[in-house]
């Protein structure tokens, strides 16, 4: 679970003689200072540590900030330690104007950014990430390329002040507190700020990851991948000798409020639309009897260095357990889902296979999705192979398979071609209005009879097996309510199924991993999404027991078999399924006798050399 950090941002009704003149007046009156603070709920910039510096938001170790609130429209002028309420469409200058103005600069105490849903109409577009994310990691040269023309990269940079987003009610009284200030014709304003974020603050020295993971105050990011097969693969016969179709998606994202980090069309739409095809194919009978073996794999920890997909060919090589029954060398194709929520207009629903390059393998994967989109014909739906004056695949865990073996096949769908369609890229206005659910079913349909057609190595478009493969609509927008709304968000009923959430509004940040990877985790240490996922997939790729059904509380006693729904009424049931977790977390790192180590860069690992090694500050890790 990630550990929470709480985030109190206080306001206090008073005057200055109580807020400068020492806090011991306050003490002595207790009563009063009650009635005078009121809690503002808001979501914080957090600290990020790497191998060489840190990023994000911190208090500058004095303790609390207490500060007026100032607009920034109107603070043309800063003479005093500031807490300044600022627009999202006033982000761009706010930054400019702290990178160009010391004076400015040294008086910010603190942002408070406001939040409004009228708002994402006033801007073309935001996103803090930078214009070709996670850049040293493409396999390719082209590195001034720019995937997010949007992008201002400010959520990668380190600012020595606390940042909030407010929620929608604490905008309200924030803006309400500045005008009070600005008509106030006193010397000095009444409604002043006080941040209490001592939790975030790093301790002097600390300044990265080697250092604090030695001093164990802080953890690696990282989680749990799931993967599965479909049909189960039979370990125990050892047999599996087929080619092997790998269809791909993520399921983690990032923001510059780490809580809001929906990433509902990056990458959440593609996590869906795999979902959903692994659902219309589990419904096709007889797959067991086709040529090559589909394997599934959602993975986490991939917006900061590709952690899951790394980790992923990393154990592949180790032959480890957490990926038992797979082998690398197998593995024909890869089929990623990106973003693909957009990819909708004018009733049409377009999306670009990008590749890249040309083989005789990749043109197969690309014959098989034109295959498919001919089939749905009725639907409108194009695809087109993305643009020849691309540099390469954009980011993508792709990219992470190209680094291990640059002769892969693989192709990435996405509903863009040579720049982002998302102009919220990594900010937490990707959300549920930011993409359509239309779109969605189209790219799982296309991806579902596309995955179809490569396992069967059959092209026969008059096949009824194929056209029997249709998506369920009501299950893409339920899993759209489920993952990127507050209501019924984690607690809709699909999820609820299978697991007992620990939140009801759902978040895709990463998270840190807790405790020692493995790949039976003891479930408190997985997150919520990771946890349904895994029963999801197990449940929807299983076959039924021989011997009818079996109730478990963790497991089971076949190697075939695996005990889901086991948390959410307390007794599981033993299906057989291959649906496993690998531990994501960067393969520079190494567990050891319960601390972690960071291991010097092999040269056999090029992604492992550039990798940052992000580590988030804990105060102290509670177990479950
Ligand atoms: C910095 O400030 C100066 C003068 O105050 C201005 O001319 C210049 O354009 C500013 N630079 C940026 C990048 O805004
Ligand atoms: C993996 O597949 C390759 C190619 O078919 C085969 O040579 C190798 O023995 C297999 N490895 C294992 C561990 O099964
Ligand atoms: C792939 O297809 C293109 C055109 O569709 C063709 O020109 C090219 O030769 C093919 N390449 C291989 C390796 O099959
Ligand atoms: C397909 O798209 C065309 C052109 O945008 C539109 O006129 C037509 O109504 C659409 N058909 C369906 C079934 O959505
Ligand atoms: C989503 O698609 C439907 C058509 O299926 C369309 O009517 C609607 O306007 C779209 N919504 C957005 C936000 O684009
Ligand atoms: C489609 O999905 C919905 C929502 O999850 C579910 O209630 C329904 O039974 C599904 N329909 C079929 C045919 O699987
Ligand atoms: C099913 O039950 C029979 C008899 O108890 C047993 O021999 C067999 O191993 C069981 N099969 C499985 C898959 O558990
Ligand atoms: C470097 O990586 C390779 C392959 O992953 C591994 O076999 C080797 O032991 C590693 N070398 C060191 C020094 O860790
Ligand atoms: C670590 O973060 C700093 C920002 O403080 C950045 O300049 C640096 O490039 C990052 N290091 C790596 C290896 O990415």
């Amino acid at each position: 679970m990630a550990v929470k950090f709480i985030c109190l941002l206080l306001l206090i009704n008073l005057h200055l003689r109580l807020s400068f003149a020492g806090s011991n007046s306050m003490e002595s009156v207790p009563d009063l200072q009650k009635s005078m603070y009121k809690v503002v709920d808001g979501y914080p910039c957090v600290r990020l540590l790497n191998l060489s510096g840190i990023i994000g938001c911190s208090n500058p170790g004095r303790g609390k900030v207490v500060a007026p609130i100032v607009r920034f429209g109107s603070a043309a002028v800063l003479s005093d330690l500031s807490a300044i309420l600022v627009s999202l469409h006033e982000f761009p200058n706010f930054f400019t104007r702290l990178s160009n103005d010391s004076t400015f600069a040294s008086n910010v105490g603190g942002l408070l950014v406001e939040s409004g849903s009228g708002l994402r109409n006033k801007l073309k577009g935001f996103s803090p990430e930078q214009r070709f994310p996670q850049v040293e990691f493409a396999p390719y040269h082209s590195t001034g390329y720019e995937w997010n023309p949007i992008g201002s990269g400010v959520m990668w940079k380190s600012y020595n002040f606390p940042i909030f987003l407010l929620s929608d009610s604490s905008t309200k009284t924030l803006q309400e507190a500045a005008t009070k200030n600005e008509k106030s014709k006193k010397a000095y304003p009444a409604e002043v700020a006080e941040f209490d974020v001592v939790m975030q603050t790093v301790k002097a020295g600390t300044h990265d990851s080697e250092s604090c993971l030695q001093e164990e105050t802080c953890l690696p990011l990282g989680g749990y991948s799931v993967w599965s097969s479909l049909p189960p693969i039979k370990i125990s016969s050892l047999d599996q000798s087929k080619p092997v179709i790998l269809a791909a998606a993520s399921m983690d994202s990032a923001s510059f409020f780490r809580d809001k980090s929906l990433g509902a069309d990056s990458p959440i739409s593609g996590l869906i639309a795999l979902l959903a095809a692994v659902d219309a194919l589990s419904q096709v009978d007889g797959l067991g009897n086709l040529n090559k073996q589909l394997v599934f794999a959602v993975f986490t920890g991939e917006a900061w260095g590709y952690l899951g997909s790394r980790r992923f060919l990393y154990e592949l090589d180790m032959r480890s357990d957490a990926v038992g029954g797979l082998n690398n060398s197998l593995i024909e194709t890869v089929i990623e889902i990106g973003s693909v929520g957009k990819g909708f207009n004018e009733g049409v629903k377009n999306f670009y296979a990008h590749t890249a390059r040309v083989s005789s393998a990749t043109n197969e994967t690309l014959v098989a999705l034109k295959h498919a989109q001919k089939s749905l014909r009725s639907d409108n739906i194009t695809i087109s192979s993305a643009s020849a004056s691309n540099p390469g695949i954009p980011p993508s865990s792709l990219m992470t398979f190209l680094r291990k073996n640059s002769l892969i096949s693989g192709v990435v769908l996405e509903d863009f071609d040579t720049a982002f369609s998302n102009n919220f890229y990594h900010s937490h206005l990707d959300d549920l209005s930011n993409v359509n659910s239309t779109a969605i079913v189209a790219a799982a349909s296309l991806v579902a009879r596309t995955l179809y057609i490569l396992t069967s190595d059959k092209a026969d478009l008059s096949s009824s097996a194929i056209t029997s493969i249709n998506v369920n609509v009501s299950l893409v927008e339920e899993l759209m309510r489920c993952l990127l709304d507050c209501e019924p968000g984690l607690s809709c009923e699909l999820v609820k199924n299978y697991i007992t959430p620990t939140s009801t509004c759902p978040t895709h940040y990463v998270g840190v991993i807790l405790g020692e990877p493995s790949f039976k985790p003891y479930p408190g240490y997985v997150n919520d999404v990771p946890r349904f996922l895994w029963n999801f997939l197990a449940d929807r790729t299983s076959i039924p027991r021989e011997n009818g059904s079996s109730v478990c509380q963790q497991e089971c006693a076949s190697k075939d078999e695996v005990c889901i729904k086991a948390e959410s009424d307390g007794k599981g049931v033993c299906v057989i399924s291959t649906t496993r977790y690998v531990p994501a977390y960067s393969t520079r790192l190494k567990f050891e006798s319960g601390i972690w180590n960071v291991l010097p860069s092999n040269s056999s690992d090029t992604m492992g050399a550039v990798d940052p090694v992000w580590t988030e500050k804990q105060l102290g890790i509670q177990l479950a």
